[in-house]
Parts: C-alpha cells; structure tokens; sequence
C-alpha cells in the first residue's frame, strides 16, 4: 500500500514529479498550444468573462491565492480569491460574465459545494477543479478540469496541492491564449516551461537530505514564522498550514513587506524563519526587498532558512541554512518551493512523534459547513 514508505504522506511527496506530469499530460498540444477541450465552456462565453472569482479552503485556497497572480498577469482580467466559507455570506457581486473556479482535491468540501451553489444561483459559470472523478463538486459545476494527482490519503494535502498549481496556471494560460493579450510570446515561453516542471520537481527532491537533518534540529523549537512576497507569500502560508496541522506547533506565515507593520516583534533569539526568496531575475525589485526583509530578522536574532534559487548568491551571507531550488519563471516558483516545505513539516512532526497521516482532530475531506 504504501511503496515501502513509512508513511502515505511521503509516498504522496514522492509522488509529485508524476502527479505533475499526468496532470500536464494531453493538455500541452504538439504545436505547444494549449487544448483543453474537457472544460467544455465555449471560447465565446470565455471571451465574455469580465472578472474571475475563486473560492477554496485550506490548501486548495493557497493554490488559488497563486493563481490569482497568474490570472491577473496572463489575462488582464480582475481575479478574487476568497475563502469558501465566508464567500456567501458577504453577498458577492456576480453575474453571468463572472467565471468562479471552485478548487477542492475531494470534491466533496462542504464549504466549497455552498459557494459554488451561491454562486450558480447569482447566474456565474462555474469551473471545478477537482482530483475526485464524479464527485459533488464538479457534478454542480459548468465544467471541470480534473487534476491527476491519483488518490491522496495523507490528511495533509500535497501532491494534490502540485496538481491544483498546474490546472491553475493551465487555466491562466489558457484564457490568456483564448482571448490573446499583450503577453502572447510569454504565455507560449511559459507553457514550454511548465512542460519541465516533473523534472524540476523531481531535481528538488533529490536533494532533500539537509532539510530532514534541519527539520530534525528544530524538533524542540516552540514555533516558526515562514515569509514571502509575490506568490511566495501564499506558499509561505502553506508551509505554516502544514506545520500546524501535522507537528501541533505554532506557525505563522507573512507577506515579507508585512513584517515592519506588526510580526517583527515576534523576532527573538533563535527563532527559526524560513523565507521563500523570488528569483533575482525577472522581478528583482522583490528580491531586492526580500533580502533586505533577511537582513532586518537575522540582525534581530533569527534564525534564518532561506530557500533560494541555484546560483543567487546575495542571500547566502544571511542564511544559517540555504535550501536552493531550481531556476523557474517567477509565477511558477510554487511548483518547487513548496517542496522543501512540506518534507520539512512533514520530518519535523516525526521527530517530535507524531503520526503524520492522521493528525488529531482533522479529517480528510470536510464534509460539513
Ligand atoms: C491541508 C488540507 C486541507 C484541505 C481543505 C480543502 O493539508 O488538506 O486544508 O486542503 O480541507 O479540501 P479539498 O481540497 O478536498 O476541498
């Protein structure tokens, strides 16, 4: 059952390079053009859409925090992400040129199934994307895009959070093909990087040795604060998401720029705080910032774990513990930075014992409101 690991949450996280792949997997046409039939909206209707609304829990709303960058970079089109159990109650604004992409791995969250209700009511179209075939989610939905993650058992979310990131950034891509805007020659660049993405993954995983060593150092840490900016900042809340949920200890993320407005005075003495760097290429201006933020904690105290690209070399004056990951287009960075994070959540919940396929309290598919 579990392919000789100890655990299904690793075995997920090893999973990844394939779930990616699979997900990819038929959608990449042989001229490099997107082609996503299955979802089944016509392009007129997709040509129409004037704003784009998301709504997810837990994990799945980390990815459509991402791909809120995504969709607003590659579309031009006005996206909110909004947590599915508090999307209803505000009363949204929404009508048949508004698109909701509801994301769920089960298909199944209660919370979500609501929103989407809500939203179909109010006359929206909406799309699932889901990893559950015939599940409710998607039987409600206009259309689906399904992610190929293959079973998740773990409570903890990973492989199907890797998955929920390549639909995402499919559908970006996509609406941006479909409707064509000034990033024409980008969006083709893109979807030729995204087709490289397995092996990336796969790259980051082989080197995941220092991060279980350090996980294992931290074991009796009280809590730890994850930073990033851009799409580091969501990936920055995963990390802290799956620290909560399997080793029970305190865990805060933050947008980087945030620090200065209040989380800084938690800075004390040894407190481990990892910081998702951006890539110095592209968009310098934040990892310009970023390492000025690196600087600001350390000289307070802090012990610093910095994931950073191969070959960005201004940060490691001010890492304690420098995890490098592979060279990526900035909006694609989630795919490999989240990886080192849910190894470390993952190793240090062991350490301190705790079963981490079943963490207390939690279920894997939330079926009430
Ligand atoms: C975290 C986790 C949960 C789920 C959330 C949504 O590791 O697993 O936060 O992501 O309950 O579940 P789905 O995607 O099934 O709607």
């Amino acid at each position: 059952e579990k392919g000789g690991y100890d655990y299904f949450m690793l075995k997920e996280i090893a999973e990844q390079p394939k779930a990616v792949a699979d997900t990819l997997l038929g959608r990449i046409g042989t001229d490099g053009r997107l082609t996503l039939d299955e979802v089944r909206i016509e392009d007129r209707v997709l040509r129409a859409v004037d704003k784009i609304v998301i709504v997810a829990c837990g994990t799945a709303f980390h990815a459509g925090m991402i791909a809120k960058y995504a969709i607003e970079h590659w579309t031009r089109l006005p996206c909110e992400v909004e947590l599915a159990s508090e999307f209803r109650y505000r009363d949204p604004i929404l009508d048949q040129q508004t698109l909701v992409i509801a994301i769920s791995q089960s298909g199944e969250t209660m919370d979500t199934l609501m929103a989407l209700r809500h939203a179909r009511e109010q006359g929206a179209k909406v799309l699932a994307i889901c990893n559950t075939n015939g599940s409710t989610i998607p039987r409600e939905s206009d259309a689906v895009l399904y992610t190929h993650a293959g079973p998740e058992v773990a409570v903890a979310s990973t492989k199907a959070f890797l998955t929920q990131l390549v639909a995402c950034y499919l559908v970006a891509l996509y609406l941006g093909q479909v409707r064509g805007t000034k990033w024409g020659d980008e969006i083709n660049t893109v979807i030729r990087q995204l087709a490289d993405a397995p092996r990336q993954v796969e790259e980051v995983l082989g080197t995941m040795e220092p991060v279980r060593e350090l996980a294992r150092s931290l074991s009796s840490a009280s809590a730890v604060l994850f930073l990033g900016r851009h799409v580091g900042y969501p990936v920055a809340l995963e990390g802290a998401l799956k620290l909560k949920e399997l080793a029970y200890m305190h865990a805060e993320g933050f947008a980087a720029g945030e620090l200065k407005h209040g989380p800084i005075a938690l800075i004390e003495q040894d407190l481990p705080v990892v910081v998702v760097v951006p890539s110095p290429r592209g968009r310098s201006v934040l990892h310009d910032k970023i390492v000025s933020n690196i600087q600001e904690i350390r000289a307070r105290g802090a012990r610093t774990i910095v994931i950073a690209e191969e070959g960005d070399e201004t940060v490691a004056p001010y890492a304690d513990h420098l995890i490098r990951i592979p060279v990526t287009p900035t909006l694609l960075q989630p795919l490999v930075s989240t990886v080192p994070l849910q190894v470390f959540a993952c190793e240090l919940a062991t350490a301190r014992g705790h079963e981490v396929d079943q963490p207390r309290n939690l279920a894997k598919s939330v079926t009430v409101e």
